[in-house]
């Protein structure tokens, strides 16, 4: 991992959350407090009913608090969804914009997703943007190309304050994950083409892995020098495996 970046892990809890998980939160939190020295950032993307009483009972803790999804526009007749604005007034600091579980249930593309991750800069909150090729492209020899072409088309032409997930699809809910030969090839191109195309700026965005990042494979995966953290779904749900991801980033 590359010091100059903080690192950062990030749950996604998906649509799993009642109230009572809010608990989880808490615990996490008393974790946190009795970690000595912590180096990373911690973010959770509930759902969105839960964001509210998440930030608001944590106002002064170490976890900031993400959504899952945003709609493009501001505010208008657009039933069942959500804005930018709106998730930062319920306490956001982060959106996750083209997760391949939003591009495959809701047939996202990358241009869209372009569109989410500029209405997250116009509400001030951090798109956390999402890439990863499907398990036939892995197979085919084009995972590479797939990536890079997502994101080139999937980030905004001036990336201000993003994050980069590189999440393969197959990997995600699986228990597979790719070799470390294969994450890292991937993290070193993603890093190459955000240089070429945004200079300096391009060196300082975070890349996430997601995928079945556990608390036994974490700390192989984080060392690598161009992963700058983990966005993590099952592992998030339980404070007790997160907070073992968490140690494993220090
Ligand atoms: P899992 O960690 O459950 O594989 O999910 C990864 C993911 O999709 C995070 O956004």
């Amino acid at each position: 991992m590359n010091k100059a970046i903080i690192p950062l892990i990030i749950g996604n809890w998906k649509m799993n959350g009642e109230i009572k998980q809010l608990g989880e939160i808490d615990s996490l939190n008393s974790m946190l407090n009795n970690m000595n020295n912590n180096n990373c950032h911690t973010v959770i993307c509930p759902p969105t009913t839960l964001l509210i009483s998440a930030t608001q009972l944590n106002e002064n803790s170490k976890i900031a608090f993400g959504g899952q999804d945003c709609h493009i526009e501001q505010s208008g007749a657009h039933t069942g969804d959500i804005s930018a604005e709106i998730l930062k007034d319920a306490g956001a600091q982060y959106v996750i914009v083209g997760h391949s579980e939003r591009r495959s249930d809701h047939g996202e593309n990358d241009e869209l997703v372009q569109e989410k991750a500029n209405a997250a800069f116009r509400a001030d909150i951090t798109p956390i943007i999402c890439i990863g090729e499907s398990e036939n492209e892995r197979k085919q020899g084009r995972a590479l190309k797939v990536v890079l072409e997502q994101l080139d088309k999937s980030i905004p032409t001036d990336i201000k304050d993003i994050i980069v997930a590189y999440e393969p699809v197959w990997a995600i809910g699986t228990g597979l994950v790719p070799s470390i030969n294969d994450i890292n090839e991937m993290h070193d191109a993603i890093r190459a083409a955000l240089v070429e195309k945004f200079g300096v700026n391009g060196e300082k965005t975070p890349i996430l892995y997601g995928g079945s990042m556990k608390p036994n494979n974490a700390k192989e995966i984080l060392e690598l020098s161009n992963v700058n953290g983990g966005l993590v779904g099952g592992a998030s749900l339980k404070a007790s495996d997160f907070i073992q991801i968490i140690k494993a980033c220090q």
